[in-house]
């Protein structure tokens, strides 16, 4: 009887032990062009006789260099590009063309954007290997939830449905375990937007924490440098002006426009030598630069950039910061918006603003739930998937919460 009671002891210690032993399941969201899309064709028309009009199946579409070279880059705008309809005030694919996001739930597809593993294309693979190393396991433990980042929140509902399902089935396949998302740049306002849509218990019961690389809390002015002059994505081998053509059609980059919350009215933006234009002159922006669609999608985007409410689990908000970021647009004096601007540069990661990266300070005084902050100095946007000190605070996060 004795050895009995002994043995239930000892079984029962085990299993807690066991149990604390549990990894949180992972969730990989991530920001604007971090998954890979592909695309089947079965066009009327293309721009050039270069381009294919039909595939029998899916390919590869987003960057892939090859697709990328003069020419055939054309053909490649033509494929991605949305076309925006103001009266159903959504875009769709032009004609022909379908394009899906491949590989939901695992995380091969945000690990690299390109399927030959090239080392451009390397996005969460450094978190993913790094998370192996600690006893993770890809797909099981693992899991990526990418989306048709082109698109902002209003024309995204179904992924909100899509990633609910998944981190319930996450929690239950990992004997009940919580799950922590990991979001990086647009992946972090994705997951703000969805934690909002949830009750608090159902975060309390699937919501172990939540981990935001470089998020973009309060839109950037490099959106509306992209809407200027376009953004070659760091490559020597694009030009921005063209990329531009593809670039302006995605509704995501109305949204991560600057919001209000972090820009004051009487702030210059775009400095000209007729006008000046603040974060409430966008319309009149977008008119001279002859994209009235651009103001259309702000305003279908912008009450998703200013629902700030705290997202009532525990953050851990880590940024770059002390990179010069883009903060004004100054065009020189005989020149209009259709000319090159003169880029002034401030405070950030090189692509997000510092004090839409800080947003998520606010929240240390908006939820019970804790909210830490680490600043990263000299760490760019990108950069901080690979960084070491990022890796390093995963780690000690998950050992810490093992011990
Ligand atoms: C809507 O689109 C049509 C066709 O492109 C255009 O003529 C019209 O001016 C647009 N309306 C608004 C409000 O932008
Ligand atoms: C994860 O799933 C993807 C897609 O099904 C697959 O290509 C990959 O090999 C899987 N990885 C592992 C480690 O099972
Ligand atoms: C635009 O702003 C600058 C500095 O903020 C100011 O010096 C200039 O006079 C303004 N120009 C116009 C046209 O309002
Ligand atoms: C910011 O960068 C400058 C030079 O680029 C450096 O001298 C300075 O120490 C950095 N500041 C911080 C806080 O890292």
């Amino acid at each position: 009887m004795k050895y009995i009671c002994i043995l239930k002891i000892l079984l029962i210690f085990m299993c807690v032990t066991l149990s604390d032993q549990q990894l949180n399941p992972v969730i990989l969201i991530p920001g604007d062009g971090g998954s890979q899309l592909e695309a089947k064709l079965n066009k009327i028309n293309v721009v050039h006789y270069i381009c294919e009009k039909t595939t029998k199946d899916y390919f590869n579409i987003w960057l892939n260099m090859e697709l990328l070279v003069p020419l055939v880059i054309d053909c490649w705008i033509d494929n991605v590009k949305l076309i925006y309809d103001n009266k159903t005030r959504t875009t769709r694919s032009p004609d022909g063309v379908s394009i899906r996001v491949s590989g939901y739930g695992s995380t091969e597809t945000v690990e690299w954007l390109d399927p030959s593993h090239a080392s451009t294309g390397a996005y969460f693979n450094d978190i993913v290997n790094t998370l192996v190393s600690l006893g993770h396991k890809r797909n099981i433990t693992i899991r990526g939830a990418p989306y048709d980042f082109r698109k902002a929140p209003n024309e995204n509902q179904d992924y909100f449905v899509k990633l609910k399902q998944l981190i319930e089935d996450t929690y239950k396949t990992n004997n009940n375990t919580p799950v922590m998302m990991v979001a990086h740049s647009m992946g972090g306002p994705m997951s703000l937007c969805f934690l909002n849509l949830q009750s608090q218990s159902w975060k309390d019961k699937y919501i172990a924490r939540l981990i935001t690389l470089s998020a973009v809390w309060g839109g950037s002015m490099k959106a509306l440098k992209v809407y200027a002059i376009g953004d070659d994505l760091g490559s020597y081998v694009l030009r921005e002006s063209v990329m531009r053509q593809e670039q302006i059609t995605s509704p995501s980059l109305a949204w991560l426009l600057p919001s209000r919350l972090f820009w004051k009215p009487n702030e210059v933006l775009v400095q000209t030598e007729k006008k000046n234009y603040t974060i409430d002159d966008l319309q009149s922006f977008f008119k001279g630069i002859s994209f009235p669609d651009g103001w259309e999608m702000r305003k279908d985007t912008e009450p998703y950039q200013l629902n700030f409410k705290s997202p009532g689990v525990e953050v851990h908000c880590l940024y770059g910061f002390n990179v010069s970021t883009v903060e004004k647009l100054y065009y020189k004096p005989g020149t209009w918006l259709d000319g090159y601007p003169v880029l002034l540069y401030g405070d950030g990661d090189g692509t997000v603003n510092r004090r839409s990266l800080e947003g998520c300070q606010h929240w240390q005084s908006m939820q019970k739930q804790k909210v830490y902050i680490k600043q990263l100095p000299g760490v760019d946007h990108l950069q901080i998937l690979h960084d070491k000190s990022t890796l390093l605070y995963i780690s000690s996060l998950i050992k810490h919460l093992r011990s």
